[in-house]
């Protein structure tokens, strides 16, 4: 095999890196990149892993090379234990026709007519905001009940408000679940034992699912213009066939989660850093004002703010809400003049290169305006990268802006004192505490 083999901890005697990856995956990843640079060799119990953290070889990994760099990780078979094999997870041909299929509804064009959604969702969050001037909220909660709303009415076709109460704790306990399970030395993928853990996940999935197979049913009768529709219209150009039922519940659950929380998380971590940066929060309140005078902003308000989209922008540099992305490697391949071995896995994530002192000047502050220039491939992908990038991307970011600029615009919201604020690096970079903040 050509290359040489790359540094990296020694960590455990069995489990090798996998206890502390256990504790603190974030820290064990910055340390080591810091240590040892932008090829890292880890063992996890009998696997062998490497950190990739050069912005060539992100882009190697996830676009050049992306044939010999797939799904078959721990993360993506527990992800398919809950959303199936929709988008997200899918491979191969089969990942191909949907994207192909799925691909019309995220097209600029279409994507402005969910703006009016967005837009209006926005304006009511913000006025129940207004209406509770002084008094402390969970930032957190709220953009996780905002963001669902807005993913249920414009992908799927429905309001999910009434069982937003349902699905958030059984996605968000799903997660946790999912992700806990990928790290420990035995790894099954999916609940076997009768454990009351196991039942517990069960039960969660099963409140999803049924709510998703009702929204499929109730979409069935009455067809919208939403993505699940557009789903359930597309015919296979080979073969004429539908999509199944089966099938639309994994699209459909795919777009829940990966709709929703990621979104959500940017936003949240967005008012926690403008409660922090007081000066970026003064000129995001001066753009507003400028451009929109006394109104709320629409979508073709933005264009014209540009402030707005670097605040955005500068917040998924810090906290990238998917901030790791892991592939296993089909054939021996060779990083930065190290060895890739076959069967091994490799991380690249956002969160550590986009705090690459070697790209970013003063990696750890906030300072929206570095986003004036553009920057070198590999170097920010919040989004992922290559044919396998976020199909979201213009979608979240569009959501993102419209309802900062929306809520900005007529509330602040400051840091209760002593409120712990802990990133915790599950499936996505979420606070552990949520985000108490007053409203003024
Ligand atoms: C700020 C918000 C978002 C972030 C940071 C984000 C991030 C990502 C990333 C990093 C990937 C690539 C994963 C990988 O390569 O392993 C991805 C894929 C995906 N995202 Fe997003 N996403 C966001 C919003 C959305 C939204 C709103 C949707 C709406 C449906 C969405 C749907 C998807 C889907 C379906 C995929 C799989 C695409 C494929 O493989 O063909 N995402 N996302």
């Amino acid at each position: 095999m050509p290359g040489k083999i790359a540094p990296g901890p020694r960590g455990h005697l069995l489990l090798g890196s996998l206890p502390a990856a256990r504790r603190d995956p974030i820290k064990l990843f910055m340390e080591s990149f810091r240590d040892y640079g932008e090829v890292v060799r880890f063992r996890f119990g009998p696997m062998v892993a490497h950190l990739v953290s050069s912005p060539s070889g992100v882009n190697q990994i996830l676009a050049e090379n992306n044939k010999n760099y797939g799904k078959q990780t721990r993360g993506y078979a527990s992800l398919r234990y809950v959303l199936g094999n929709g988008l997200l997870t899918s491979e191969g041909e089969f990942w191909k026709r949907q994207r192909r299929i799925a691909q019309p509804a995220f097209h600029r064009q279409r994507i402005a007519g969910f703006g009016q959604a967005m837009a209006r969702a926005a304006a009511e969050a913000a006025a129940s905001f207004e209406a509770r001037r002084g008094q402390v909220i969970d930032v957190a909660e709220e953009m996780m009940r905002l963001t669902l709303r807005i993913v249920g009415e414009t992908l799927l076709g429905y309001d999910p408000s009434d069982a937003a109460g349902e699905v958030g704790p059984a996605l968000a306990f799903l997660l946790t679940m999912v992700n806990q399970r990928t790290s420990r030395l035995v790894f099954f993928g999916r609940p076997l034992l009768p454990t009351p853990e196991n039942f517990r996940i069960r039960r969660s999935l099963a409140t999803l699912d049924a709510i998703v197979q009702r929204i499929i049913a109730e979409r069935r009768k009455a067809p919208g213009d939403d993505l699940l529709s557009m789903l359930m219209e597309a015919t296979d150009e080979v073969t004429g066939e539908k999509m199944d039922d089966r099938q639309l519940r994994d699209e459909a659950m795919t777009i829940f989660l990966a709709g929703h929380e990621t979104t959500s998380n940017a936003l949240t971590w967005t008012f926690l850093l403008l409660a922090r940066y007081p000066a970026a929060l003064r000129e995001l309140r001066a753009e507003l004002l400028q451009v929109l005078g006394n109104r709320d902003p629409t979508p073709a308000d933005l264009p014209r703010l540009r402030f707005t989209k670097m605040v955005v922008e500068e917040s998924m540099r810090l906290y990238p809400p998917a901030w790791m992305i892991a592939r296993s490697v089909s054939q021996a391949d060779e990083i930065g003049g190290y060895q890739i071995p076959a069967g091994s896995i490799v991380f690249v994530s956002p969160y550590v290169v986009h705090r690459h002192p070697g790209v970013w000047q003063d990696p750890e502050g906030f300072d929206p305006h570095r986003f004036a220039a553009e920057k070198p491939r590999g170097a920010y992908f919040p989004f992922g990268g290559g044919p396998r990038m976020c199909i979201g991307n213009g979608f979240a970011t569009m959501e993102a802006e419209l309802v900062l600029a929306t809520i900005a615009r007529r509330v602040r919201f400051e840091l209760q004192p002593g409120h712990r604020v802990v990133p915790d690096p599950s499936i996505t970079l979420r606070p552990r505490y949520g985000m108490k903040m007053r409203v003024s």
